[in-house]
């Protein structure tokens, strides 16, 4: 084994905000290294609630054994009010400095990067955060941890509803997570051959989902599927359907469904097993080399880094091209 002893003694690591596919290969990733580099791991559960509680435990290689294909995250999260607050930090760091934890790394999105650039800055402590959310919403990487087991989850149960759609004839209204974006609806749009995708980041009003109808009509389609991102500024699933109903009257036989936090779980895909991982070591080397208050990504294929100020501040564009592709192929 060609390990060098790091300087670091101790590690933290713990998952935050919402869980998403693929958080377990990330932690297991972290452990892994930390173990290889000589540094002892330590498990924080439930996000920063942990640390605010004391709720801290060594780990070593055999505690993540058996987790890489597994949904969820072994350490719990939790989106932590407490840890906004001073009495909280304060809490944090004096469990921070019982442990004689030397670093840490964080699992999570945006809420869970303003906690840790917050945390750092406040008491000078070394944090590399890994991006893991199903909404794909973080600057600095091209995907997300948990993105891509999301977006097959949505594909697999929109394939089901085309096949009951189709048979009666129906138009579906469809809402996928996201939160403020749209990611989930765009990239599961395309790969289900939805009718219409509507998104928050490309308000393109009501009137355009009018017509696409109109369209479907003209081309006699026998099933309708529009997918509507959570964040989408047109109103919720069920106001998309009034409206319908009200410029369409009972032209169109309607349904709606809102698939939740099925979305949330399930088994990692291999690309996101793959990406924990890579992200999960490099996190670990990341702090053995010194760095801080930054986020590991991967774009274009490699490895890159991001402050937390920048990974949070700003937002990932949404890919024109993607929404080109769909406007066409949906036809
Ligand atoms: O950030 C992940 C996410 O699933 C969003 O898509 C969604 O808006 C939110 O979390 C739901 O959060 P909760 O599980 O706390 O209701």
């Amino acid at each position: 084994m060609d390990s060098t002893k790091s300087e670091l003694d101790r590690i933290g690591v713990l998952t935050s905000g919402g869980d998403a596919p693929g958080m377990n290969a990330a932690i297991r990733a972290v452990v892994r290294s930390c173990v290889y580099y000589g540094v002892s791991p330590y498990g924080i559960y439930q996000g920063y609630e942990g640390l605010i509680n004391n709720d801290i435990k060594k780990m070593d290689a055999g505690s993540v054994k058996h987790i890489i294909h597994q949904g969820g995250t072994i350490l719990k999260s939790a989106r932590s009010k407490d840890f906004m607050t001073d009495r909280g930090m304060e809490q944090a760091w004096e469990n921070v400095k019982k442990q004689e934890l030397d670093a840490l790394v964080v699992i999570g999105g945006d809420g869970t990067f303003k906690g840790a650039m917050e945390f750092s800055d406040r008491y000078d402590f070394p944090i590399v955060g890994i991006p893991g959310t199903i909404d794909n919403d973080i600057f600095g990487t091209d995907f997300t941890v948990g993105f891509d087991t999301a977006v097959n989850t949505v594909v697999e149960a929109v394939d089901k509803i085309r096949d009951t759609a189709t048979s009666h004839n129906r138009l579906f209204f469809i809402e996928v997570m996201g939160r403020d974006a749209g990611f989930i609806a765009v990239y599961s749009g395309i790969a289900a051959g939805a009718e219409e995708v509507l998104i928050p980041e490309k308000d393109r009003g009501i009137d355009r989902l009018f017509e696409s109808l109109e369209r479907t009509s003209q081309r006699k389609k026998s099933s309708r599927l529009v997918l509507v991102a959570e964040g989408d500024k047109n109103g919720s699933v069920y106001d998309l359907e009034d409206e319908v109903k009200e410029r369409f009257g009972d032209r169109y036989e309607t349904k709606v469904t809102i698939l939740g936090h099925v979305q949330r779980g399930g088994r990692p895909s291999c690309a996101d097993r793959v990406l924990a991982s890579q992200l999960g070591v490099n996190s670990v080397e990341a702090l053995i080399n010194g760095r801080s208050n930054e986020m590991v990504g991967v774009r274009n294929r490699k490895v890159e880094f991001t402050n937390f100020e920048r990974a949070t501040k700003q937002n990932p564009q949404m890919d024109d091209e993607l929404l080109r592709i769909a406007d066409i192929i949906s036809i």
